[in-house]
């Protein structure tokens, strides 16, 4: 059978692609392994995010006496959480098969390998058949990266150590619970956790979280954890596990934690091993496919996108890079913007932020101004957050008068960036910025009244 495009992969770099590439006619074959909607729909983004919003309603009702109300025997039901979060991944898969088929894209159940190319195309197999197209993209994802610890890949296969896979189905919530890695995984899943009743306790071999976030943001995040009643081993590297504890160095000491479970968050790589890219010559770097800004390969007709290609790996990077190669195919000149992707983690207070930090402007030669505010400007944020310590945090290119950054911590900042990221890739000047409207009270007039500090 011979396609215009075929999709090896249907998470979101793979699905949108399809499903663009069936909107403009193009003939499209989309193959999946394990669950159309890949890592965000079935293992990532959406079930992270339904459990962390139930566990921020307890939160709420738990402390809701500051704000005048008296909760009574609040309680948390897991497995409540657990039974919702499952039947909204059903809805939502369910509704990227009717999109699919509703384009006209033939969705395969299977595992693709390459077959080289001959005068039909580019040849994939599933299940001994083989399908032609003379536009390939690769769109396989990530998985966890398991780095070389000791006792690591035995706690794997006994059950004591998880990913996120089995944490996000995890049936009883663990009394401890260590988490290595305090980054965007282990952040999201220390906040569930924690509010859900376990005693959590993060490993992190930096100085700080949140990896390359601002760094006076992942202070004040820490700080609200540590009152939370987190408990975080910084400047900690973890180097062995052993029946019911994690073993780590600090300070040159080494030390260990008991505990239940162990969550292992330290980054993912690309799935790229088994493709067969060698058989077409698609070139890998640092354990990524290497592609342009229109997700070119250095092989014509086919493109990499999402994940795999080790750029940026977020969603909204996949589904955005997935329509620039379905433009490109098209024809069209298309290049995905990296300088304007928005980051969110969906802690409580969640933390947004878009465009360079002081230190990425600085390694890139850019002389910025920067201002912070508190969030307390606004008289929404001062209704709803008694006690809140958010801030905002603006940069500004000298020379350009530009904004090439916006960093936040609070509430609603996963909702706002995205105006921010506007200002970032259109490149709006600072004088005409300032004449925007924004609706009163919200939180976003912070970003508005810190445009006024410059
Ligand atoms: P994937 O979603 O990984 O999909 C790739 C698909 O390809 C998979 O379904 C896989 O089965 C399939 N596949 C692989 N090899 C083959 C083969 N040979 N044949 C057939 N099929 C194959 N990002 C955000 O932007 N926001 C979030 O809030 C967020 N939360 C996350 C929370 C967690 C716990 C995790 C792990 C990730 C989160 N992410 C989030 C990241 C996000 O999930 C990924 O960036 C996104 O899923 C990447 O999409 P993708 O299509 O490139 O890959
Ligand atoms: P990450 O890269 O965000 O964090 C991994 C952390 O582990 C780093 O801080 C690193 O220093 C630490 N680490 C590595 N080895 C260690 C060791 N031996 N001991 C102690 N600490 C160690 O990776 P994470 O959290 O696994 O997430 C993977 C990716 O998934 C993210 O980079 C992001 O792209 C995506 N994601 C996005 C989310 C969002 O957008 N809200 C939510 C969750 C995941």
């Amino acid at each position: 059978m011979s396609y215009d495009l075929i999709v090896i992969g249907g998470g979101p770099a793979g699905y949108l692609a399809a499903e663009r590439a069936g909107q403009a006619k193009l003939k499209t074959l989309v193959i999946e392994k394990r669950a159309l909607g890949g890592v965000c729909l079935n293992e990532g983004c959406i079930p992270s995010k339904t459990l962390l919003h139930s566990a921020k309603i307890y939160d709420y009702a738990r402390f809701s006496e500051k704000y005048g109300v008296k909760s009574e025997k609040v309680s948390f039901d897991h497995a409540t959480v657990l039974k919702r979060k499952n039947k909204i991944v059903r809805m939502l898969v369910s509704g990227i098969k009717s999109k699919l088929k509703k384009n006209e894209v033939d969705v395969l159940e299977g595992e693709a390998e390459i077959q080289g190319r001959d005068e039909n195309g580019i040849n994939v197999s599933v299940d001994g058949n083989v399908y032609s197209g003379t536009n390939l993209l690769i769109a396989t994802g990530s998985l966890p990266a398991i780095p070389p610890i000791p006792g690591l890949k035995e706690g794997l296969e006994s059950g004591f150590v998880l990913t996120n896979r089995e944490i996000l189905d995890i049936e009883e919530i663990p009394e401890k619970l260590v988490i290595i890695g305090g980054g965007v995984i282990g952040l999201e899943m220390a906040s569930y956790f924690n509010s859900a009743g376990s005693k959590v306790t993060v490993i992190e071999m930096l100085d700080h979280v949140g990896g390359y976030i601002d760094a006076d943001i992942s202070n004040i995040l820490l700080k609200n954890y540590q009152k939370a009643g987190i408990t975080f081993h910084l400047n900690s590297r973890v180097t062995g596990i052993e029946d019911s504890k994690v073993i780590y160095q600090v300070d040159g000491e080494t030390v260990s934690v008991e505990t239940d479970k162990v969550l292992i968050s330290t980054g993912r790589k690309p799935v790229v091993n088994g493709l067969g890219l060698e058989t077409i010559g698609v070139e890998v770097q640092n354990g990524a496919i290497i592609v342009d800004g229109s997700g070119r390969t250095n092989v014509p007709n086919v493109y990499a996108a999402g994940d795999v290609n080790g750029r940026s790996m977020l969603a909204h990077t996949a589904y955005r890079e997935a329509e620039v190669v379905v433009n490109t195919i098209l024809g069209d000149v298309d290049e995905v913007n990296y300088d304007a992707i928005p980051n969110v983690i969906y802690t409580n207070p969640e933390v947004a932020s878009v465009g360079h930090t002081e230190q990425s402007a600085k390694e890139a030669g850019i002389d910025v101004d920067s201002i912070t505010i508190s969030m307390r400007y606004s008289g929404r944020y001062m209704a709803e957050n008694e006690g809140g310590d958010g801030i905002c945090k603006i940069l500004l290119n000298k020379e350009t008068q530009t904004i090439v950054g916006v960093h936040m911590i609070g509430s609603y900042t996963s909702e706002i960036i995205y105006g921010a990221g506007i200002l970032v890739d259109t490149k709006m000047k600072l004088e005409d910025i300032k004449k925007l409207v924004f609706p009163h009270p919200t939180v976003c007039e912070v970003i508005r009244e810190g445009f006024f500090e410059f």
